[in-house]
């Protein structure tokens, strides 16, 4: 992990652009991931695991926004975003090279459907993400309303090699040391890491350890079952897919704002 705290040559977006909010601190995880940390808007307010339109200047001096998964909880006095770098990735082959003290365009109208809100009630909540899927989660697992309203909550992070856990594994420490949350995710929070391309102490895709029934004996848990299990998804359009058609196949139904439901799913961006 590098953590980068001078400013360099900018890449970011003049101070004084509509909706630039300034880029605090830039952690690179591995050569493909990063993390950033930005100022919170003032009145800016959301709800845990919502995402909003961050982005750069074109060339044309236009915006250039993508969906990203605010990685921070709603009581979070800083905001944060985790990003993959795709090398020829017209937003992220620039934003990878932030510096502190940059300045970014975030559009503060948060939205999606993994939150809380979009489930009814339920025992346990399982998170399940891949990559990148995992920011929406950095932000639930920090919220006190996920500890108050379920009694078992599991966090899967799957990713191809063990480099690209250590982001997770971090979070998942950060949550337990909390000061806020720390006491009821260290009661509640469990976190099942996996890989698929390097040999770890858990190997496999999650679609399959959950066809075969590994990630329920694993955890000690019984098969899901809709009256008293709830899922969020968030990864590649594959996994949210070949996951969907699991867990509706276990009686689970999709969910929304508007009619909440058994599970709810997101895609994580990439790009
Ligand atoms: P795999 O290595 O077998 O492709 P990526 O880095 O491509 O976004 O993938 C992140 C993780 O998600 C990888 O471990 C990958 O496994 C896994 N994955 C990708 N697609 C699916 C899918 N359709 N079902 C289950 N796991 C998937």
């Amino acid at each position: 992990m590098q953590q980068s705290h001078e400013t360099q040559n900018s890449v970011g977006v003049p101070a004084d652009t509509k909706d630039a909010v300034k880029v605090l601190s830039v952690t690179h995880w591995t050569d493909r991931l990063f993390h950033f940390e930005v100022e919170r808007p003032d009145s800016f307010r959301f709800r845990s695991g919502e995402f909003v339109m961050i982005g750069l200047l074109n060339e044309a001096g236009k915006p250039l926004l993508r969906a990203y998964s605010i990685a921070a909880p709603f009581w979070s006095e800083t905001l944060s975003f985790y990003s993959i770098k795709v090398p020829d990735g017209p937003l992220t082959s620039r934003l990878q090279h932030l510096q502190p003290g940059d300045h970014i365009i975030m559009k503060t109208k948060p939205v999606g459907t993994l939150v809380l809100d979009a489930l009814l009630p339920g025992k346990r909540l399982y998170m399940i993400a891949t990559g990148t899927g995992i920011a929406p989660f950095a932000s639930l697992i920090k919220d006190p309303d996920v500890y108050e309203q379920y009694d078992d909550v599991i966090l899967t992070h799957t990713c191809r090699d063990v480099a690209e856990l250590s982001f997770g594994a971090h979070l998942i420490e950060e949550a337990k040391a909390d000061p806020l949350i720390g006491e009821m995710a260290q009661e509640k929070l469990r976190y099942y890491p996996t890989t698929t391309r390097e040999q770890s102490a858990k190997m496999g895709r999650i679609t399959s350890l959950m066809e075969d029934g590994t990630l329920f004996s694993d955890l000690n848990v019984s098969p899901l079952n809709p009256e008293t299990d709830r899922v969020m998804i968030c990864g590649s359009m594959g996994l949210n897919n070949d996951v969907k058609a699991i867990i509706e196949s276990a009686g689970l139904e999709e969910g929304a704002n508007s009619k909440p439901g058994t599970y709810v799913l997101e895609k994580a961006f990439v790009g």
